[in-house]
C-alpha cells in the first residue's frame, strides 16, 4: 500500500521537530518544549510509522532504541587508521615537539599555529555518515579496524542520526569520545547503591562499558554524551584546519568542546594548560590533559606520522587522578541521616595534586565485592570534588597479613544497635537521639554553601549538642551569648560574632536553604533544579509526587526523599520553628508552569475549613500561581481562612486583595465538600 502524501508530510515534519528539539535539549542543553510536549510529538510519529511501516528510515528519531541484542560484534576496517597521540607530562617536552616540528618543516618562513583543547577521557569511536545520515559506528579497535556498534552509538542523544544542514556531505566520517558526565555518573551510582547494585568504579570505564554491551537496550540506559574532535574520510567538503573543521561540526549538529584556544606560540599553550587545570574539577566531563595540534591541514600532512601516532599533535598530560597507596585502618562514621559509611584511612597520598588520607568505601557489600582489606595496597581515585574512592585492591601486591573489616553491631558513638534493612546496602545507627548524627546535621546545616554561618565549626557545635543547647538545627536562633559563653574556648567578642553570623544567616538563597535541610540524595545541585523549578519552599512542599518524578534530574527516588522528608512531622516542625526563629523562607522567581495565575503570588493565613493547606497551595500550583510564606507589597492575594493572622492585618494595611474561603472555592471552579 502506497503511504498517503499528506502522511508522508506529516512524518517528514515530525522527524524534523523532533531532531530540533532533540538537538536543543541535548546538544544546546536549551530546550523550548516541555516533555510533554515532546513525548505527544514522538507518540505521533510513531503511530504514524507503526501504521505505515513502508515509511520507515532508520535515521528516523523513533529508531534510536529497539535494535535487538546481538552475539557478538562484526569488526569493520576504518577507511583511514585511527591513530593515537603521544603523550608528554612535562613542559620541556613540550619546546621539543616545537623543535622536531620546526627541523621537520625546515622552513623559517613557515609559522606554527596551534589548536589546543582539552584531552576527553572516555572511549573513542567514529561515526560514518552517507549522504548525511548515519549508516555506521565503529569502536577504535587497535586503529585500524573497529568494532561496528552502531545500534548503540544510535541510542546516544548527541550523535545525530542526520546531520543538520541542507547540503550534506556524501561521505563525511566524524570522530569523537564518548563520555558519561560526573553528575550523570554519579546519580547512576546512587541509583544503583539503592537498588543493591555494585557501584562503577568511574565515568570512563563506564561509558566505554555501556558503548560495548550487545544489548543496545542497556547502552539506552546509560546517560552517555558524545564530544566531536575530528574526522577521517570526506568528500565533497573543503576542510582547512582543526579549528574550522570544528566549528563545521559544530553546524553539523555535534557537540564540540566549548575549549578550544588558537595558540600562535607555546606560551599561548601554557597558558591554555594552566587555566583548564585549574577548572578541571568544576568541568562535568573529564578530561586527562590538552590535546595540542597544528592547526593546518595542508601542514599536517606535510608533517605525517611516525609509528602510528601524528607528529603534529601532542598530548599533554594532567596530574593523574589515581594513584596507589596502603590501607592503614577502616573506622565506621555515622553520618547525619544515621547511615554508617566505611571509611578507609590511608597513608597519605597525593593524588590529582590533592593529598588525600581517607576515602569512601560506600558500604559493607562495597568492601566484600571489591574483596578489600586492611592493610592492602589499593588504587585511590580522586574525581572532581567527589570524595576520594578505593577503586581496587592490588591483589598482587597481598602478603597473607591483611585483615578483612567485619562492621560494627553498636554503633560506634552512642552505642545503640545497628540494622541493615532488608534490600538496603546501608546499616543504619537506630539511635533516635545519636548525637553523631545530631551534630553531623546541625554541622551539614551551619556549612559554607549552606547556611553559611561563618565560624561555626564542628569543634562548637560538639559542645552545643553536647551540653544539650541544640537539639535541631532550628535551636541555633535561640542562642544568645549567656548560652553560647558557656562554651570553651568562646569570649564575648566571638560570641557576638557568632550571633552576627546567625543572624545573617537568616536570609538565605532558596537553593542553600534546601541543601541545608540535608533531604537524603538533595545536594547543591538538585537543590538548584528545585529553587529554579518551584520558586519556594512552599511550592516545592505543594507539588505532588508526580510533579517532582517530571521534574528534569529529580526522579523517582529523589521525588519519594522529598515527599518522605516533608511528611516527616518532625521536620515540619523544625521548619516551623526555623521561622519562629526568625528564618525567611525566601521564594524567587520561578519557571512557574503556565495557568490562568501565572505570575501571581498568593499568600494563605488561617485555616481552612473545607480542605488541608496543602491542597489548596496544591491548587494555586496547579493553575501557575506561587504560594508565599509571607506578605509583601508582591503578594498579589491573600486567602484568609478562620482566625487570619497579623498576615491578614498586614494584607489590609498595604491593600491587597483578600478573598475568604469561599471566594477562593468560587475561584478555582470547584466546590470542594
Ligand atoms: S585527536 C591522531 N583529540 O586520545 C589524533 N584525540 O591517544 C588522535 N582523545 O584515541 C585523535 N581527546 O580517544 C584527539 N581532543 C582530542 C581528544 C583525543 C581525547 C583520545 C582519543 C584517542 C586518543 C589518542
Amino acid at each position: 500500500m502506497a503511504v498517503p502524501q499528506d502522511i508522508l508530510r506529516e512524518i517528514s515534519r515530525l522527524r524534523e521537530q523532533l531532531d530540533e528539539h532533540n538537538y536543543r535539549y541535548y546538544t544546546l542543553d536549551r530546550p523550548v518544549i516541555s516533555d510533554q510536549e515532546y513525548d505527544r510529538l514522538f507518540d505521533r510519529l510513531s503511530t504514524l510509522e507503526q501504521q505505515y511501516p513502508e515509511a520507515l528510515t532508520p535515521d528516523s528519531p523513533t529508531q534510536r532504541v529497539g535494535a535487538p541484542p546481538l552475539a557478538i560484534f562484526a569488526t569493520v576496517a576504518h577507511s583511514q587508521r585511527m591513530m593515537s597521540l603521544s603523550k608528554t607530562m612535562t613542559r620541556e617536552e613540550l619546546l621539543e615537539f616545537e623543535e622536531r616540528l620546526k627541523r621537520f618543516i625546515n622552513d623559517e618562513s613557515v609559522r606554527i599555529t596551534y589548536t589546543a583543547e582539552p584531552k576527553f577521557d572516555g572511549l573513542a569511536v567514529e561515526l560514518i555518515y552517507k549522504d548525511g545520515v548515519l549508516i555506521r559506528g565503529l569502536t577504535r579497535g587497535d586503529g585500524a579496524r573497529g568494532e561496528d556498534v552502531t545500534a548503540n552509538l544510535r541510542t546516544v542523544r548527541t550523535i545525530p542520526l542526520r546531520l543538520r544542514g541542507n547540503d550534506p556531505p556524501p561521505v563525511l566520517e566524524v570522530r569523537g569520545e564518548v563520555l558519561i558526565g560526573k553528575r550523570d555518573f554519579e546519580a547512576l551510582n546512587r541509583q544503583r547503591a539503592q537498588t543493591g547494585e555494585e557501584l562503577y568504579a568511574n565515568p570512563r570505564n563506564t561509558a566505554a562499558g555501556a558503548v560495548r554491551q550487545l544489548d543496545s537496550k542497556i547502552t539506552a540506559s546509560r546517560p552517555l554524551a558524545f564530544f566531536a574532535y575530528g574526522v577521517g574520510r570526506y568528500t565533497k567538503v573543503e576542510l582547512s584546519g582543526q579549528k574550522q573543521t570544528l566549528e563545521y561540526l559544530r553546524g553539523c549538529g555535534f557537540r564540540i568542546t566549548p575549549h578550544l584556544r588558537v595558540c600562535k606560540t607555546l606560551d599561548d599553550v601554557f597558558a591554555f594548560y594552566d587555566s583548564l587545570l585549574a577548572v578541571r574539577d568544576m568541568e562535568d566531563f573529564e578530561m586527562d590533559g590538552i590535546v595540542v595540534k597544528v592547526d593546518d591541514y595542508a601542514l599536517q600532512r606535510r608533517l605525517g606520522e611516525v609509528s602510528r601516532s601524528p607528529r603534529w599533535a601532542i598530548a599533554w598530560k594532567f596530574p593523574a587522578v589515581e594513584a596507589t597507596t596502603i590501607i592503614e585502618d577502616i573506622i565506621p562514621q555515622v553520618g547525619r541521616t544515621g547511615v554508617i559509611t566505611p571509611v578507609a584511612v590511608l597513608k597519605p597520598v597525593r593524588v590529582g595534586g590533592v593529598e588525600v588520607s581517607r576515602a569512601s568505601l560506600h558500604n559493607e557489600d562495597e568492601i566484600n565485592n571489591k574483596d578489600i582489606r586492611i592493610g592492602d595496597a589499593v588504587v585511590v581515585r580522586r574525581a572532581g570534588d567527589v570524595i576520594p574512592e578505593v577503586v581496587k585492591p592490588i591483589l598482587e601486591r597481598r602478603t597473607g597479613q591483611e585483615k578483612k573489616y567485619s562492621f560494627p553491631q553498636v554503633c560506634p558513638v552512642c552505642g545503640s544497635h545497628v540494622e541493615r534493612a532488608p534490600g538496603e546496602a546501608h546499616h543504619r545507627c537506630t539511635g533516635l537521639s545519636c548525637p553523631a548524627q545530631l551534630k553531623e546535621r546541625i554541622t551539614h546545616f551551619a556549612a559554607k554553601g549552606r547556611m553559611d554561618i561563618d565560624g561555626l565549626g564542628a569543634k562548637y557545635v560538639e559542645q552545643l549538642v553536647d551540653l544539650g543547647l541544640v537539639r535541631d538545627p532550628a535551636d541555633l536562633y535561640s542562642l544568645d551569648t549567656d548560652k553560647l559563653m558557656r562554651l570553651e574556648r568562646m569570649g564575648p567578642k566571638l560570641a557576638e560574632n557568632l550571633l552576627a553570623a546567625i543572624d545573617k544567616s537568616r536570609r538565605p538563597e532558596l537553593a542553600k536553604l534546601l541543601t541545608a535541610l540535608g533531604i537524603p540524595g538533595i545536594g547543591e545541585h538538585l537543590a538548584e533544579v528545585l529553587a529554579a523549578t518551584f520558586g519556594s519552599l512552599d511550592g516545592i512542599m505543594a507539588a505532588d509526587l508526580e510533579t517532582l518524578q517530571n521534574t528534569p534530574e529529580i526522579g523517582p527516588v529523589g521525588a519519594a526523599n522529598i515527599i518522605g522528608f516533608f511528611a516527616e512531622a518532625n521536620n515540619r516542625k523544625v521548619l516551623e520553628k526555623l521561622e519562629k526563629g526568625g528564618v525567611e523562607f525566601p521564594s524567587m522567581e520561578a519557571a512557574a508552569s503556565e495557568g490562568e495565575w501565572s505570575g501571581k503570588t498568593f499568600v494563605l493565613t488561617g485555616g481552612l475549613t473545607s480542605m488541608p493547606r496543602s491542597e489548596a497551595k496544591k491548587l494555586i500550583a496547579a493553575r501557575g500561581g506561587r504560594v508565599s510564606g509571607s506578605v509583601s507589597p508582591k503578594t498579589d492575594y491573600v486567602i484568609a481562612g478562620i482566625d487570619p493572622g497579623a498576615k491578614f492585618e498586614k494584607a489590609q494595611k498595604l491593600g491587597i486583595t483578600i478573598w475568604d474561603e469561599q471566594e477562593f472555592l468560587v475561584r478555582i471552579g470547584a466546590h470542594h465538600d
